[in-house]
């Protein structure tokens, strides 16, 4: 294998990415080398990563823990800490269990584990997550994709498989726009075809009170990265199956635990996600805010109140300039390319952190930067 030709192909296909150095952050403020950005890239929509550190609370964790056991959660790792997360997450979500993996993209991982070598077929949303993609296909599972959001195709899909065990899995938040599942019909589906489980992909929403609960989906799984602000992954299911995961999710099985420390922060920030809906309230808030601008501004329709916002492009070149502009404004987003998106994608997270002004602000670029390319035709 050529690396450098390789490499090069990449830049040739605008393809190619590097790795950003972040010096500092502070609210909704990152700074890259020398330079203060409002960042809109970042998955903290509660903004519950940079919540103050109790020195004496946590200092007493680490001396009853130690800051690492050292060990997979099977052997010696399985600290009480996980029980007391795994408790206080299938209690406020109504699930009879939950399991804490070391991320959420093991979480999938796991999870399609249990159904190996089982006569089961998966219906995928195309646009759900890498690690559900991942997980499939691992685990080696039959699937079909059905083309995002088209729930009818779903359903002829389904009725073309009487006889199988049948998994609709779905993001609920897609991370790359915002979109958002309608879960509501995805349960009616599973009503009308037996043998049909519903697996839901919650981390990009998880927290944000999207769903009135999650009663009739038979397994969420979680990023504990995003609205959580800490890292890990969980599994929300029922004890039985927690039992299945156990005995065979090889990510759970064949990896270390997490440090204690990381857990003290999961434990931590899922308390205030609990306690502190105000967090929530404000981030829907600014998400229909976002909305209003996006329409008064490029007359796109947006009724979702999702934290993630995006603007697709017919080419890089646009796109490009767009990032460029937003970028000399001191407004960092994130520019998703090809594979992640099909077309060139520039998407926009909202925290807990931003105000109205901050949008506007936002606006205010792509609107000059609109107008700048029309005034160049
Ligand atoms: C929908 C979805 N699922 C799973 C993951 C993986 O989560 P983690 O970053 O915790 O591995 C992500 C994160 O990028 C995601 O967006």
């Amino acid at each position: 294998m050529d690396i450098t030709q390789k490499l090069s192909q990449l830049k040739q296909q605008q393809r190619y990415r590097t790795l950003k150095e972040v010096h500092h952050i502070e609210g909704k403020t990152i700074r890259l080398g020398e330079r203060d950005y409002i960042n809109f890239t970042s998955n903290d929509y509660l903004g519950l990563a940079q919540l103050p550190l109790n020195i004496k609370d946590f200092s007493s964790y680490i001396e009853e823990f130690g800051n690492n056991l050292a060990s997979s959660r099977l052997v010696s790792g399985n600290s009480t800490l996980y029980t007391k997360i795994e408790e206080l997450l299938s209690q406020h979500f109504n699930f009879e269990d939950a399991v804490i993996m070391n991320s959420g993209y093991d979480a999938n991982l796991a999870l399609f584990n249990a159904f190996k070598g089982e006569d089961v077929i998966a219906f995928s949303d195309s646009e759900n997550h890498a690690s559900i993609i991942d997980g499939l296909k691992l685990s080696r599972i039959s699937k079909e994709i059905y083309p995002h959001l088209n729930y009818q195709d779903l359903e002829r899909r389904l009725a073309a498989h009487p006889n199988s065990t049948k998994l609709i899995v779905t993001d609920s938040v897609f991370s790359t726009n915002g979109d958002l599942a309608d879960i509501e019909y995805l349960v009616e589906l599973k009503r009308q075809f037996p043998n049909t489980w519903l697996i839901v992909d919650d981390s990009h929403g998880l927290g944000l009170d999207f769903f009135d609960d999650y009663q009739n989906i038979y397994v969420v799984t979680a990023s504990l990265s995003k609205s959580v602000g800490a890292h890990g992954g969980v599994i929300l299911c029922s004890e039985l199956f927690k039992e299945l995961l156990v005995n065979t999710g090889r990510a759970l099985i064949y990896s270390s635990s997490m440090p204690t420390t990381n857990l003290y922060f999961i434990l931590r920030n899922i308390q205030a996600m609990i306690d502190e809906p105000n967090r929530r309230q404000h981030l829907k808030h600014l998400s229909r805010y976002f909305n209003e601008q996006l329409f008064a501004c490029l007359g796109k329709k947006c009724a979702l109140e999702t934290p993630i916002k995006s603007i697709e492009f017919d080419n890089h070149d646009e796109a490009e300039s767009y990032y460029q502009a937003l970028m000399g404004a001191g407004i960092l987003v994130s520019y998703f390319r090809y594979p992640t998106v099909s077309h060139p994608t520039l998407r926009f997270s909202l925290t807990y952190y931003h105000q109205k002004s901050d949008v506007d602000r936002l606006f205010q670029i792509i609107l000059k930067q609109k107008e700048d390319e029309e005034t160049d035709v």
